[in-house]
């Protein structure tokens, strides 16, 4: 088969690096990809969000199955659009994608099949949303609602914060128009990941990231600095009660509505002692999740892939490493806010060939034989331990191996686990 990935992050190299690994993938395509993706496939040179030439790209190769990385081109309908080409593509319809791309989307649903998350309402206008918060007890939170990377989420503790965030999604900083406010959830946080066909479901192994920048889970939020899996707080009763109280009332809402969930549905949760409630889905592979995921997954990950897009997932038994697997992610300084691009990354040939470990490359850029930083967040060293500790000690020996004067990572990565 002709394969091709769709996006340049970590989570693409992870997903590259496994079904470049697939007996079943002949030839593999990243469009764009990045420095290390080249390694594992052909790099094209088109933007994930540029889908007449993807799809050009994809007719013209005769690409066989199309796997979709990042949120974007899910939600804008680039599944769709392949699907009417007649081409296999991994990763929701643009109408069940709205599940991460509307909030009030999904909180609606939430609604309609009674599935448990914080209380809300959405607005399109500063005055009712600024009218509401006056009214109801602090903390808030205030979301934009639409795709905002991750940013456009303010908890606020005052009423000056409030209104602050209010104002900036209506002055346009995040380019929409309508926001949700919600009801803030104490507990712990932990994510959830599972495929799903159309209508079976199959979760895969648990994951949980470090979304906030600095040693300690403090500091601004960012896509996330680190991941391990297993995650001890997804036990098995939680693991049941997510997929009774959360999942399966999702996917059977959108199977009933005509716009069934294909693809992976990844649950953002608050743990608290009532239960867990959804906080948000994502329709995609969390980043740096993804890969640690790929790290234990021992099946092949082609088929599996493909039965999400075939109504197929109740004949696949997922086997998985009985291993740690631990990711630290080095970062550009200044990140998550503003940094500069073009940093000289050395040291990676260190890295090669060291047991139970991968140098996934998030944000980088090939100059001959140079590998320059091109991102925000820049490499996910991942290492594969027995226990969460030595899963730890092995990626922070190998991170110790890069030289980069201008990244900085966490050094606290699985401390929860550990
Ligand atoms: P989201 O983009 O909706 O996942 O929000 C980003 C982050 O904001 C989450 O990972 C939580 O840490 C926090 N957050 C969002 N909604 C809530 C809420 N209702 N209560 C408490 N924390 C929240
Ligand atoms: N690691 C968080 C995300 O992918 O959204």
């Amino acid at each position: 088969m002709k394969v091709l990935v769709v996006g340049s992050g970590g989570r693409e190299h992870a997903l590259c690096w496994a079904i470049a690994a697939s007996p079943l993938c002949d030839q593999l395509y990243c469009a764009p990809g990045n420095a290390g993706i080249s390694n594992e496939a052909t790099c094209v040179d088109i933007p994930a969000n540029d889908m007449g030439n993807l799809l050009d790209f994809c007719l013209s190769e005769k690409i066989d199955f199309v796997v979709v990385g990042p949120e974007d081109p899910l939600c804008a309908g680039l599944v769709d659009q392949l699907a009417e080409a007649g081409i296999k593509a991994f990763g929701p319809s643009a109408a069940a994608a709205q599940l991460e791309g509307s909030k009030r989307f999904t909180k609606e649903l939430c609604e309609d099949a009674a599935i448990p998350t914080a209380r809300f309402r959405s607005f399109t206008n500063a005055d009712d949303a600024i009218a509401y918060c006056k009214a109801h007890p602090l903390p808030l939170v205030v979301k934009a609602d639409g795709l905002a990377a991750g940013k456009g989420v303010t908890i606020a503790e005052t009423q000056e914060q409030a209104v602050a965030a209010i104002q900036d999604v209506f002055a346009g900083r995040y380019g929409v128009a309508e926001l949700v406010i919600e009801e803030f959830l104490v507990g712990e946080e932990a994510s959830f990941f599972a495929l799903v066909d159309g209508e079976n479901i199959l979760p895969l192994a648990s994951a949980q990231d470090h979304k906030r920048v600095g040693d300690g889970d403090t500091g601004p939020n960012t896509g996330g600095m680190g991941a391990y899996s297993p995650a001890p707080i997804m036990t098995d009763t939680m693991t049941d009660r997510v997929m009774k109280e959360i999942i399966e009332p999702t996917v059977a809402v959108l199977k009933a509505r005509g716009t069934p969930y294909r693809g992976v549905l990844y649950a953002g949760l608050m743990i608290a002692d009532a239960g867990p409630k959804l906080i948000e889905y994502n329709v995609r592979f969390g980043d740096p999740e993804c890969q640690v995921l790929m790290m234990r997954l021992k099946s092949d990950i082609v088929p599996v892939l493909m039965a999400s897009c075939d109504g197929m997932l109740n004949h696949v038994d997922l086997q998985w490493h009985d291993k740690t697997a631990l990711t630290v992610v080095m970062a550009t300084d200044g990140y998550p806010g503003a940094y500069d691009k073009g940093s000289e990354i050395r040291g990676l040939d260190a890295l090669r060939g060291m047991e139970d470990v991968q140098v996934f490359h998030a944000g980088t850029k090939g100059d001959g034989d140079r590998v320059l930083a091109n991102g925000g967040r820049v490499l996910n060293i991942t290492a594969l331990g027995q226990t969460a500790a030595a899963a730890q000690a092995r990626a922070y020996e190998a991170v110790a191996k890069v030289d980069w004067p201008q990244g900085f990572y966490r050094k606290d990565i699985g401390w929860r686990a550990v």
